[in-house]
């Protein structure tokens, strides 16, 4: 008889199986190789989260949902001790592949980020770095902030910027309008797509892939990390996001991030936090 506790959920398969299918022609689309032949090369995420990183020379760290490494690498060229965490094999392979061939000792563990804390040491960090495309894998963020309080000791910082839930409401498809399609709550039922399109350009094709995902408002993310026992230390919404998130609307920046188009309104793209652990 099947141990109900030990089958995995759908969406954890699915979603495997679909960045598993994209890790290969992501390492492509990043451009993994300018990391290797550029020995001081900082991803445009990190460069862009410097002022609320901080130094970070020798903390321990440990970077959630890594994908495949070009974040994870640049943590470690600011001079931390970097462990990366994700569920994908093939994200996680392209990662380790990446820390050899730029001389970088990166630790990589694979897991579902909602076990973290097994998977890896806990009460054990100093810096907990996650972001860009993560919150929106899991259906409820309570026990994501548990994993996050679980990880860090006390006094230990988290430092996330993420997509704003406000532009994920936005109806990617249109590009010659500003619709709501989607939901700015947490949600039971996933929202589901199927598709062989990614965020970043790669050459070739990309099998077709079903994924489930979810959206989470601001306040319950904030709740979420309250209530597991941190301390809420910066909120700011950011005009930048750095994949073309609504295609139509927004125009890269040098500084590989997109903003609004010229005449467009406004809006909030992504917003991050800083929070400390009691
Ligand atoms: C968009 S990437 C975010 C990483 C980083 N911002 C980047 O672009 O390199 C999303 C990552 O989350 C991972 N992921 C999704 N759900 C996960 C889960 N439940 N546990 C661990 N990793 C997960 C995927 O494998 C993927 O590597």
């Amino acid at each position: 008889m099947s141990d109900p506790e030990r089958e995995e959920p759908e969406y954890l398969r699915l979603n495997r199986a679909h960045w598993d299918g994209r890790a290969a022609q992501h390492a492509l689309g990043y451009g993994s190789h300018r990391y290797v032949d550029d020995p001081e090369l900082l991803s445009g995420v990190v460069r862009y989260d410097l002022p609320r990183l901080g130094d970070i020379r020798g903390l321990d760290a440990v970077h959630l949902q890594c994908h495949i490494g070009t974040d994870t690498l640049s943590l470690h060229r600011l001079g931390a001790r970097v462990t990366g965490l994700d569920f994908s094999p093939a994200s996680l392979a392209e990662a380790r592949r990446l820390a050899e061939a730029a001389g970088a000792p990166i630790r990589y563990v694979e897991s579902d980020v909602y076990r973290a804390s097994v998977a890896l040491e806990p009460a054990s960090f100093d810096l907990v770095y996650t972001g860009i495309g993560v919150l929106g894998w899991l259906p409820r963020v309570a026990p994501w902030a548990e994993q996050i309080a679980a990880l860090l000791r006390p006094g230990g910082r988290l430092v996330f910027r993420e997509g704003h839930p406000l532009m994920w409401t936005l109806d990617e498809t249109r590009p010659d309008a500003l619709v709501a399609r989607y939901g700015y709550f947490e949600h039971e039922e996933p929202l589901v797509f199927i598709g062989s399109d990614t965020y970043v350009e790669i050459p070739g094709e990309l099998p077709e892939s079903t994924t489930h995902e979810w959206n989470h408002g601001i306040a319950e993310v904030l709740g979420a990390l309250l209530a597991a026992g941190l301390d809420i230390a910066a909120v700011e919404e950011h005009d930048a996001v750095p994949w073309d998130a609504l295609p139509g609307h927004l125009e890269l920046g040098d500084d590989e991030e997109y903003r609004m188009r010229a005449g467009e309104p406004r809006l909030p793209l992504t917003w991050s936090v800083v929070a400390v652990k009691r």
